[in-house]
């Protein structure tokens, strides 16, 4: 498996992984905005195990963190925002979130001096909230009421990165 920096060709693939795993849903150019303003934040786990028939083989997208600054912080701290994250049903618990987690925050703190990351997740999604409490650290610091489309509330989790020093 190769986790590399997601290339704006990848975004139709990304966005079929995001439309196969998750509920929330955008649109190519809010993928686009993301790999342009912040090219060095966005990552996908490609298999590599697929050979390829021809050179115009699509890769096979398993994985993906969809990241950005945050560009108008209302704490006024530069911070970076995890958008989505998800991994396909046949290739979890393999430890490619965490490696796509981990790629994401280490370009915010070093390219764009990030203190801390954000992100916001469903509360009964209890695979993800093991990942982000137990795996990365990340604390809960509030939940937003009826933050999603179908009602349900969010927890909203953040995570210093000055242990990246
Ligand atoms: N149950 C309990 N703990 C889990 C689970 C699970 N199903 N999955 C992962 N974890 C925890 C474990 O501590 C795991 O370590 P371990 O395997 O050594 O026990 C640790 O997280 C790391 O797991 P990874 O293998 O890196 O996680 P994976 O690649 O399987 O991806 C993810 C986890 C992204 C949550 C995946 O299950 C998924 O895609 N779910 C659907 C989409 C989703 O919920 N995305 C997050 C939405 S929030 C947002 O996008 C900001």
């Amino acid at each position: 498996m190769d986790i590399r920096l997601l290339h704006p060709s990848d975004i139709p693939h990304v966005q079929q992984t995001n439309i196969t795993n998750l509920p929330e849903n955008y649109f190519c150019k809010y993928y686009l905005y993301h790999a342009l303003s912040w090219p060095q934040l966005s990552y996908v786990a490609v298999d590599v195990s697929r050979p390829k028939k021809t050179p115009y083989d699509a890769p096979k997208i398993v994985g993906y963190v969809l990241a950005k600054m945050e560009e108008d912080p209302a704490d006024g701290i530069q911070h970076g925002h995890i958008t989505s994250l998800s991994v396909m049903r046949t290739h979890r618990r393999l430890g490619l979130a965490e490696k796509l987690m981990r790629q994401s925050q280490k370009a915010m703190y070093e390219t764009y001096n990030g203190v801390y990351v954000s992100l916001h997740v469903r509360v009964s999604n209890v695979a993800a909230l093991a990942l982000y409490k137990d795996t990365l650290g990340f604390k809960v610091i509030g939940t937003e009421a009826k933050y999603y489309a179908d009602g349900e509330d969010a927890f909203s989790m953040r995570m210093d990165l000055e242990h990246l020093k």
